[in-house]
C-alpha cells in the first residue's frame, strides 16, 4: 500500500530536530575530544522498498527521502525497483513470482557499490517481509537495522482491499478468486504468496510457494535463514493501530489469528517456541523492538517518521537495550488492550460485519 503522509510537509520542524541531532552529536564528540568540532560521520546507507500499488520513485517516496535528508544530508539513499519503469515497477508489486523478484533485489543491492560496506533497511508494507527474505537469503551486503512497516510478516488472512480503483490492483484481485492457491496464480500473484488460510493451514503449507518456506514453517528447515537474520543489530516492526487494509493487523509483528479469529501472539507460536527462524533468541538480547503508529495502514507523517525511524535507527542514536526492550513491553500491552477493546464491539456488531468484509475465495 502507498504511503498516506499524514500532515503537510513541515520543513521547520524537520530543520528544528536536524538542529537538535547536530548539537547531540557535537557534544557527544565533546565528551571525547577537548577543542575543534567533528563534524558528525556520514551515517550508514540505507534501502528503501516501497509497498503494494507504489513505486521507487513515487512523490511520496521522494518526499520521504527528502525529508531524511533534512536531517542526514549526506546520506545515501537506494530505493528497491524492480523494473526500469515506475509503472512496471508498480504492476511488479502485484505481479510476479516472489521469490524471483527477491533474486532480483539480492543481485541489485549487490552490485551497488556505495552499499557494500552495509547499510539500514526501510521496507514499506509487503517491501518489509520482502526485505527479510533478502537478509535470510542473501545478506551480502548485510542490514544492519531493519525496520519494517506495517508489514505481512505471518502472512494475511484475507487479500488486501484496492484504494484508488488501482486497475493492477482490480485484475489482482479477480485473479486471485480463481483460487488463490492453484499454481497458476501463486507463480503470478505476488499477494497469494504471503495469504495464510487460517481455516486451511495445510493447503497452505502444501502450496504456497514463499512464505511457509521464509518463515521456516515447512518440515525441512533452512539453518541459514535464522542464522542470516540474527545477523541484525535490530528488527524494528511497526503496527498501524487502527490498520483494518492487513487482516490482521498483529502480522506486522508475527502474530496471526487461529480458525476461530483470535489472535495468537508471536511468542506463542512454535515459530518461535521452538526457534525456527531465530527470532526468540533475538528477542533474548533486546534486537526485536516493537513500534506502533496512531493511523490506518501506512499513514504517518514526516515528523514521525523522523522521530520514530530516522533519528533513532537510521542516525544511529539509539541501540537496542533495555529501554527499546521497556518501549516494546509497553506498546505490547496497549495493543492487547485495545484488541480486548475493539474484541467487545466486534462481538457487538458481529453479524452484519463478517458478511460485508469477507472476500470470497473460492479454494
Ligand atoms: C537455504 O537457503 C540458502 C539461501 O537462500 C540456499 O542457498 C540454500 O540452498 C538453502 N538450503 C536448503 C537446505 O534448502
Amino acid at each position: 500500500m502507498h504511503i498516506t503522509l499524514k500532515a503537510a510537509l513541515s520543513i521547520s520542524a524537520l530543520a528544528l530536530l536536524a538542529q537538535v541531532h547536530g548539537q547531540l552529536v557535537w557534544s557527544n564528540n565533546e565528551n571525547h575530544k577537548s577543542g575543534g568540532h567533528v563534524p558528525p560521520p556520514a551515517p550508514r546507507p540505507v534501502v528503501f522498498y516501497h509497498g503494494m500499488g507504489d513505486s521507487a520513485h513515487s512523490k511520496g517516496m521522494e518526499e520521504l527521502f527528502e525529508s531524511v535528508r533534512t536531517l542526514a544530508p549526506t546520506i545515501y539513499i537506494h530505493s528497491v525497483q524492480l523494473a526500469e519503469s515506475e509503472s512496471d515497477d508498480k504492476k511488479a508489486g502485484f505481479f510476479g513470482n516472489v521469490n524471483d523478484q527477491v533474486d532480483i533485489v539480492c543481485k541489485q543491492l549487490k552490485e551497488n557499490p556505495h552499499l557494500e560496506g552495509g547499510f539500514n533497511a526501510v521496507g514499506f508494507s509487503q517491501g518489509g517481509q520482502f526485505l527479510r527474505a533478502y537478509v535470510q537469503r542473501c545478506n551480502d551486503p548485510p542490514i544492519h537495522n531493519l525496520i519494517t512497516f506495517g508489514s505481512q510478516h505471518a502472512g494475511v488472512s484475507d487479500i488486501p482491499g484496492c484504494v484508488n480503483s488501482d486497475p493492477s490492483c482490480s485484475l489482482m484481485r479477480t485473479i486471485v478468486k480463481a483460487g488463490v492457491y492453484s499454481s497458476y496464480v501463486q507463480n503470478r500473484v505476488v499477494q497469494a504468496q504471503y495469504y495464510k488460510d487460517p481455516h486451511n493451514i495445510p493447503r497452505y503449507l502444501e502450496s504456497s510457494i514463499f512464505l511457509p518456506y521464509l518463515n521456516n514453517e515447512l518440515g525441512a528447515k533452512n539453518a541459514s535463514y535464522a542464522e542470516n537474520l540474527k545477523k541484525l543489530n535490530a528488527l524494528v516492526m511497526f503496527l498501524f493501530e487502527e490498520d483494518i487494509t492487513v487482516k490482521p493487523k498483529e502480522t506486522s509483528w508475527f502474530g496471526f489469528e487461529d480458525e476461530n479469529g483470535n489472535i495468537v501472539d508471536l511468542e506463542d507460536q512454535d515459530i518461535y517456541i521452538e526457534d525456527w527462524l531465530g527470532l526468540k533468541e533475538m528477542d533474548e538480547k533486546n534486537k526485536l523492538i516493537y513500534e506502533t503508529l496512531k493511523g490506518e495502514h501506512m499513514q504517518f507523517s514526516l515528523e514521525e517518521f523522523a522521530e520514530k525511524v530516522t533519528i533513532p535507527f537510521l542516525l544511529e542514536l539509539e541501540e537496542p537495550g533495555l529501554s527499546t526492550k521497556a518501549r516494546s513491553q509497553l506498546n505490547r500491552l496497549r495493543i492487547k488492550q485495545l484488541r480486548q477493546q475493539q474484541q467487545q464491539q466486534h462481538d457487538y456488531q458481529r453479524h452484519s460485519r463478517e458478511s460485508r468484509f469477507k472476500l470470497q475465495i473460492l479454494d
